[in-house]
């Protein structure tokens, strides 16, 4: 699918093979463009409206087809919620409503005409098509033709499309690396496995990353027990990714520092899952995954930055092998752990891979990522990640560019007092509080890793995989969630 900017001028036209999208605003009210569309074709959006309780909401489209009048096959009045100027995120969703509307109609063009668009405006447009075109079709081999996207060609009017490709580079760059990121986490285990993955990362080097990858051996002499403890039932190599993107003007400057849990299958290990939805274990490397994105993000768009990003790449299966619950292991810190529940990995990852971070790299801050916990779904639902911060100077700046994205987060406590859920007779610490707080727990544990520095915990196990979206730039299956807020973080606070 490829997407153009076009000069938006002359009468309203898309063609007699293409949809025509345009936009109304709360109350039905029609913008310039769904008005000559609406004259064009002799009152027939007018009419339409009488016949339908349509009263142009956010997401709402009323879908006309062949409209007598109008050089168009099919017309869609996409629903802006409030008149006036349109916002970055609105834009971005009725540009992808437009395209889920009409991607498998069998037409090949969509022509989109919306009021005053900005350069910057159109770029984020242009993104919501792109994230709402993604499929991840590679072992789709008996689909029927009807079920394929139709849609060749997106064209998006605006007064400056010189201006407007400039705009979308960027937009672009991020696109890839979200594309990147879902591409990760929708791939089933058999075929990604720690290996496979930081081999696909080893070839980011392409975008001037530059790569390191540890293998058993490399984390044994680091002292890395609580990561390789979780690998050791698996007949694939744990790994650990060491991705460098240097573009701050001083390669030796502080850099900034995300690290992500790989898990790229988690059977619970001999704390084994029950078999009901243990597929949906594949995405648990999904904040693995969001970082890899992230850093393809930052190289595609040049970022004038220094960043790392450090994976744990691990699988949790159960063997003869395998840890057992009440095995103790000493982390790449020091402290050890007592593993009373081998389902409760992630964390222990995590440990190993927050310490080696801020051993290595003294970051100016550090962001984990982590399909953690069951129990941040039952607190925050499908939309909300869950925030953990020692920092609210961190922690307001990464709500910010939640809500400029759309990618919701929300804060956390993170009580001291609930550490004692997490106290261990036998070791310093345990890799389980029970029930209560679970994903709170979570992040006491990994904060025990944490060593004087700045540091954000994002548990993304609500928000990694979508079923039922309601959002069409975010259609159901892998999110890509993370990518574009952390880059949103990045590009407002630590460029320059
Ligand atoms: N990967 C899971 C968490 C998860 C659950 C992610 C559902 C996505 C969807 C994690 O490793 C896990 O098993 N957590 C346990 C922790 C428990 C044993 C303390 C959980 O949430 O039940
Ligand atoms: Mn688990
Ligand atoms: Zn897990």
């Amino acid at each position: 699918m490829h997407i153009e900017f076009v000069p938006d001028h002359g009468p309203i036209s898309a063609g007699a093979d293409a949809a025509l999208a345009v936009l109304a605003f709360d109350e039905a009210s029609l913008s310039p463009q769904a008005q000559q569309a609406d004259a064009a074709a002799g009152g027939a959006v007018a009419r339409a409206l009488t016949a339908i309780r349509y009263k142009g909401g956010k997401g709402q489209i009323l879908d006309l087809l062949a409209p007598a009048g109008l050089d168009a096959a099919r017309l869609l009045l996409v629903g802006a919620g409030p008149k006036g100027a349109l916002d970055d995120a609105t834009a971005e969703q009725a540009a992808a409503g437009a395209y889920q509307a009409v991607k498998a109609s069998g037409l090949k063009r969509l022509v989109i005409r919306f009021p005053d668009l900005t350069p910057a405006l159109a770029a984020r447009a242009a993104l919501g098509v792109r994230l709402a075109a993604y499929r991840f079709d590679k072992y789709l081999t008996t689909e029927k033709a009807e079920k394929k996207p139709s849609i060749e060609r997106v064209e998006i009017a605006v007064a400056d499309p010189a201006a407007a490709r400039v705009a979308f580079q960027t937009a672009e760059a991020i696109a890839d690396g979200v594309a990147f990121t879902r591409d990760l986490v929708s791939e089933p285990a058999n075929i990604l496995y720690p290996v496979e993955f930081a081999r696909r990362v080893k070839e980011l080097e392409r975008l001037g990353l530059e790569v390191e990858i540890l293998g058993v051996k490399e984390m044994e002499a680091l002292g890395m027990g609580a990561l390789l403890g979780v690998g050791q039932g698996s007949a694939r190599e744990s790994q650990l990714a060491v991705i460098q993107w240097k573009g701050a003007a001083d390669p030796n400057a502080q850099p900034i520092a995300f690290i992500g849990k790989g898990v790229c299958f988690d059977t619970g290990g001999i704390s084994i899952k029950p078999a009901d939805g243990m597929e949906d274990m594949k995405w648990d490397m999904g904040g693995a995954g969001a970082v890899a994105g992230l850093m393809h993000a930052l190289a595609g768009r040049k970022a004038k930055v220094n960043a790392v990003g450090i994976l744990g790449l691990v699988e949790n299966m159960p063997d003869g092998n395998a840890q057992r619950p009440g095995d103790i292991v000493t982390t790449m810190s020091g402290q050890t752990v007592e593993v009373i529940n081998t389902d409760a990995e992630g964390r222990l990852v995590l440990a190993d891979a927050v310490w080696y971070c801020q051993d290595r790299f003294k970051p100016k801050f550090m962001i984990d990522l982590a399909t953690l916990t069951g129990a941040i779904i039952i607190a925050l639902g499908n939309d909300y990640a869950g925030l953990f911060s020692n920092d609210d100077a961190l922690s307001e700046k990464l709500l910010s560019a939640s809500k400029a994205e759309a990618e919701p987060l929300w804060r956390m406590p993170l009580p001291s007092q609930y550490e004692r859920q997490i106290e261990s007779p036998a070791a310093d610490m345990k890799n389980i509080g029970g029930r209560p707080a679970g994903s709170i727990t979570a992040a006491l544990f990994i904060q025990k890793f944490v060593n004087g520095v700045p540091w954000a915990h994002l548990d993304i196990a609500s928000t990694t995989w979508k079923k039922g979206s309601t959002n069409p730039s975010n259609p159901d299956g892998a999110s890509g969630y993370g990518v574009r807020l952390l880059n949103r973080l990045v590009a407002d606070h630590y460029e320059g």
